[in-house]
C-alpha cells in the first residue's frame, strides 16, 4: 500500500517511487504538513519534522505551549481565526453569524482505486494504478464534517486532492470558501510559473521570483479564461527544463479560480488553488453535503519537461476518457477561415471534394449553418439547419461528405443566444442576468443560464436531434463571451452565490449527456480559441481549439505554454492562410506546417483556392503527418528552446525512444551570427538514429550532448538558401538503427 499510517506519532506517508508526501495529526487535532518532494524512505515516526516555531505575539492554542501556534505551523487545510492569519483553505459563516469553527481528526481511510466526484470531471484509476487516503474531520460544536481527500497514482509523481464538506446538523451553515487543496512548504527559494496571456496569444510562460506577500492568478469570469490558466509551479531558481525541482498545481475546474502562492514573513510559502472564494457562497441544509473540485499536484525532480511529462501521462491516460482517449486525432479541414458565413453546400462540398484528394480525414463545418445565422448577429439558440444555404440539410450533407470518404464534424454554440433568435422570443428569461436591469451584450449575444436545469434539458435535446439523424463524428463546442450579471431567476436571494458553480455544473452535465449518448463523436472544446482550455473539459472533450491565433510565430509561444500541461494529442492546432488573418503575417506554408504538426493537426483555409504547387505540398505534409503523428501524440515532449534566442525548438520522443521527431524555429534572420545547434533530449544514448532529412546517422549521445546542428545563417552577399532566412524551419525525423 503506498500509503502508511503510523499510529505512534499519526503520521501520514504516501508514497510511490519518485515521490513522498508526510503530514501528520497535530496535538489540537488539525492536520499538519510535514514533506513533500522527492521519494524518502518510511521511518517509524516522522515527529522530528514538526517543527513548532513561536511567532512573537503569534497567539497559542494551548496555554501551556507558546510554541503552539497556528501561525508558525505548517497545515494541510487550514482555517482562519484562530492563530494562522494567512489567507484559509476554508471558512464558514453560521447561523448565530460566527465564523470560527474547529475541525479535528476523527478516522481514516486508505483503499484501492479512486472513486468519482459526482458531477464534476476528475482523473480515473482503477484499483492498481491509484491508492485513496480519506480523512474525516468533524467540528462538533456545529455538526459539520470535511472529508480530506488524497489520491496517489502508482506509476506516476502525482496525488490529487479534493475535499467535501458535510452538514449532519438541523441548521444550514453557510461556505464562504471551500479551495481544493492547500500545501505549506518550509521555504520561499522558488520561481511561481504561470500561463497568462488574452484572445490570440493564450497561456504564454510567464515566471517571476516568489516575493513576501500574495502572489495569485484567478478568473472571476464565469470561465477559466484566456486571462488565467488554472495552473501554476513554484521552480526552483535553478531549475531548467530538464534538470531541478518543480512542484505543478493544476486545478481540474473550468469556471472561476484561484491559484495563489502566499510566502509568510518566515519564508514559508503556502499555495493554494480552487473554485475562486470571491462570488461563491454555497448554503448547506441540514444533510446535504459540498464537493470541491480535483486539484492535482505534480513533483518533478527533472525540470519542467518532468512536470509535463506528468501532467501528459495523468491527462492522457487518466482524465481523457472514451473511445477518443487513445486514439489518433483525424486531420481535418474546418471552413471557418476559408468562408467564415459565406458559404453554400456546394461551395462545401468542392472544398471537402479538394481536401479529400488531399488525403484530409474529417470535414467540420464551422458557424452558421443554423436559424438565419449569415453574421454573428443572430440564431444562437436555434439549432436547425438553414436550408436555404444548406438544401440537403445536415443529413444530406453529412452523407455527401461521408461519400466523398470523410468524417464530418459540426459546429455548436450551446450556452448562447441572440436576441434575434426563436429561442430568445420564447424564452427570454433564460438569460443570464438582473430582471429589470440591462444585460451586457457581447459579440451580440447572452449567456443563457445553465444554473437552471430547464435550460440545460431543452439545449440537450436541440442538440441530440441535430446530433442523432446524422453520422456526425466531430463536435466543435464553441463559448464566445463570458458572464456578466451574474445572476439566476431560479435561485433565491441566499443561494445566488452559487450561481457560478452551478453554471459549470449545468455545462458539464449537457456534456455529460451528450458524450454518454453520442461515444463515437470527439468533442473539440473551445471558447473564442483558447478561452476556456483547462483540464475540467478534457474530461468530456479531449481535446481543445488552442487559440484563434494561427500564425505560425504566434503559435510557438502559444504552443510552447500550452504544453506545460497539456498533452499535445488535446492541442487543436491548423494551418491557415497567409497572411495570416490575425496578425497578417506572411510565412511560409512549411514552418506553417512544422508548427501545426505538433499537436492534433489540420488546415483551415480554402484548399480550392490553392496553386497546384502549394496543394502537392500539402499532399505531403498530410502524408507526412499520418505517418509521425503516433510519436508526437503519444510520445514524450520535451522543449528545448523557449524562444529567447529568437528560437524555438521541441522534439517529440516516441515511448520506446525508437522514433523521435525534433523541430527547430527561427523567427528572424540575423546576419554572420552563431551557429544553430540544438541539444536533443529524451533519447536512449546507447542507440544510433538515421535522421531522414539530412540522412545522417547520429548517435543518442552525441545529439543530446553535442546536438544537432540546425542551420549556418548567411554570412555573406550571396543571400540565404532557400531554406533560410526569416520563419525558417526544420524537422528532423529520427529513427533508430
Ligand atoms: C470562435 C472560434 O474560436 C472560431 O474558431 C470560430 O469557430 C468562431 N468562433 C465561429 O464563430
Amino acid at each position: 500500500m503506498p500509503v502508511i499510517f503510523h499510529p505512534k506519532d499519526r503520521s501520514f506517508h504516501l508514497y510511490n517511487e519518485q515521490i513522498s508526501y508526510v503530514f501528520t495529526v497535530l496535538k489540537n487535532g488539525q492536520l499538519g504538513q510535514l514533506y513533500y518532494g522527492k521519494r524518502i524512505a518510511d521511518r517509524s515516526s516522522f515527529e522530528h519534522m514538526l517543527v513548532l516555531r513561536s511567532c512573537v505575539m503569534g497567539p497559542c492554542t494551548y496555554r501551556d505551549d507558546p510554541n503552539f501556534t497556528l501561525e508558525g505551523i505548517k497545515q494541510e487545510y487550514p482555517a482562519y481565526g484562530t492563530g494562522d492569519y494567512r489567507d484559509p483553505a476554508y471558512q464558514f459563516s453560521l447561523a448565530d453569524g460566527s465564523r470560527i469553527t474547529n475541525f479535528v481528526y476523527v478516522s481514516h481511510d486508505i483503499q484501492k482505486g479512486k472513486p468519482a466526484l459526482k458531477g464534476l470531471p476528475a482523473t480515473y484509476g482503477g484499483e492498481e494504478e491509484v491508492t485513496t487516503l480519506a480523512i474525516r474531520l468533524r467540528d462538533e460544536k456545529i455538526g459539520c464534517e470535511m472529508v480530506l481527500s488524497y489520491h496517489i497514482f502508482e506509476q506516476l509523481p502525482v496525488i490529487t486532492r479534493d475535499v467535501r464538506f458535510e452538514n449532519h446538523s438541523q441548521q444550514p451553515v453557510m461556505l464562504e470558501r471551500a479551495l481544493s487543496a492547500a500545501v505549506d512548504f518550509y521555504d520561499a527559494d522558488f520561481e511561481m510559473v504561470q500561463l497568462d496571456g488574452a484572445w490570440s496569444r493564450e497561456r504564454h510562460v510567464h515566471t517571476r521570483r516568489l516575493q513576501s506577500g500574495i502572489q495569485n492568478i484567478s478568473s472571476v469570469r464565469g470561465a477559466s479564461g484566456h486571462f488565467h490558466n488554472p495552473f501554476l509551479a513554484l521552480k526552483r531558481c535553478n531549475a531548467t527544463e530538464n534538470s531541478g525541482e518543480v512542484y505543478g498545481f493544476s486545478l481540474v475546474y473550468s469556471g472561476n479560480f484561484l491559484a495563489q502562492a502566499e510566502v509568510d514573513v518566515y519564508d514559508v510559502t503556502r499555495v493554494m488553488l480552487g473554485i475562486h472564494p470571491f462570488e461563491f457562497e454555497w448554503k448547506l441544509q441540514a444533510g446535504d453535503s459540498f464537493q470541491t473540485p480535483e486539484a492535482v499536484l505534480v513533483y518533478s525532480d527533472q525540470g519542467l519537461n518532468g512536470m509535463s511529462h506528468a501532467f501528459h501521462d495523468l491527462f492522457r491516460e487518466h482524465l481523457m476518457r472514451g473511445v477518443w482517449k487513445n486514439r489518433t486525432r483525424p486531420i481535418l479541414l474546418n471552413n471557418w477561415e476559408a468562408t467564415y458565413f459565406d458559404f453554400t453546400e456546394e461551395s462545401i462540398l468542392n472544398i471537402a471534394k479538394k481536401a479529400k484528394e488531399l488525403g484530409v480525414e474529417l470535414f467540420v463545418l464551422d458557424d452558421g449553418w443554423f436559424g438565419q445565422r449569415n453574421d454573428d448577429k443572430s440564431s444562437l439558440g436555434d439549432w436547425n439547419v438553414n436550408t436555404q444555404k444548406i438544401p440537403s440539410g445536415i443529413e444530406g450533407l453529412c452523407s455527401k461528405i461521408n461519400e466523398l470518404g470523410l468524417d464530418f464534424g459540426l459546429w455548436f454554440e450551446p450556452e448562447m443566444v441572440n436576441e434575434i433568435s426563436e429561442l430568445y422570443k420564447a424564452h427570454p428569461e433564460w438569460v443570464i442576468g438582473v430582471p429589470g436591469r440591462d444585460h451586457s451584450y457581447g459579440r451580440n449575444q447572452y449567456v443563457l443560464d445553465f444554473a437552471n436545469p430547464e435550460v440545460v434539458d431543452h439545449i440537450y435535446h436541440a442538440m441530440k436531434n441535430v446530433l442523432g439523424k446524422a453520422n456526425i463524428r466531430y463536435v466543435k463546442w464553441d463559448m464566445n463571451r463570458n458572464i456578466t450579471e451574474a445572476y439566476s431567476s431560479t435561485l433565491p436571494a441566499d443561494r445566488q452565490k452559487e450561481f457560478f458553480h452551478r453554471y459549470i455544473l449545468g455545462v458539464y452535465d449537457l456534456y455529460d449527456r451528450l458524450t454518454t449518448d453520442f461515444p463515437q463523436i470527439l468533442f473539440e472544446s473551445c471558447a473564442s480559441g483558447g478561452g476556456r482550455f483547462d483540464p475540467g473539459l478534457l474530461y468530456y472533450a479531449p481535446q481543445g481549439w488552442t487559440s484563434d491565433d494561427t500564425d505560425a510565430v504566434e503559435r510557438l509561444a502559444i504552443q510552447y505554454g500550452t504544453s506545460l500541461v497539456y498533452p499535445l494529442i488535446s492541442m487543436g492546432s491548423h494551418v491557415s492562410a497567409s497572411p495570416n488573418h490575425q496578425t497578417s503575417r506572411q510565412t511560409p506554408l512549411k514552418m506553417r506546417a512544422d508548427v501545426a504538426y505538433f499537436g492534433t493537426f489540420g488546415y483551415e483555409l480554402d484548399v480550392t483556392r490553392m496553386e497546384d504547387e502549394e496543394a502537392q505540398a500539402v499532399k505531403k505534409q498530410i502524408a507526412y503527418f499520418k505517418e509521425h503523428r503516433d510519436v508526437i501524440q503519444y510520445g514524450d515532449f520535451y522543449r528545448l528552446e523557449d524562444g529567447s534566442r529568437g528560437l524555438y525548438s521541441w522534439m517529440a520522443v516516441s515511448k520506446d525512444r525508437k522514433k523521435a521527431v525534433m523541430a527547430y524555429y527561427k523567427v528572424m534572420a540575423v546576419p554572420n551570427t552563431s551557429l544553430k545547434k540544438i541539444r536533443a533530449a529524451g533519447l536512449d544514448p546507447d542507440l544510433c538514429y538515421h535522421c531522414e532529412e539530412n540522412g545522417l546517422t547520429l548517435g543518442g549521445d552525441e545529439l543530446m550532448n553535442f546536438g544537432m546542428l540546425c542551420e549556418i545563417e548567411a554570412a555573406g552577399s550571396g543571400g540565404c538558401g532557400t531554406d533560410q532566412g526569416d520563419f525558417t524551419s526544420h524537422l528532423f525525423t529520427l529513427k533508430a538503427k
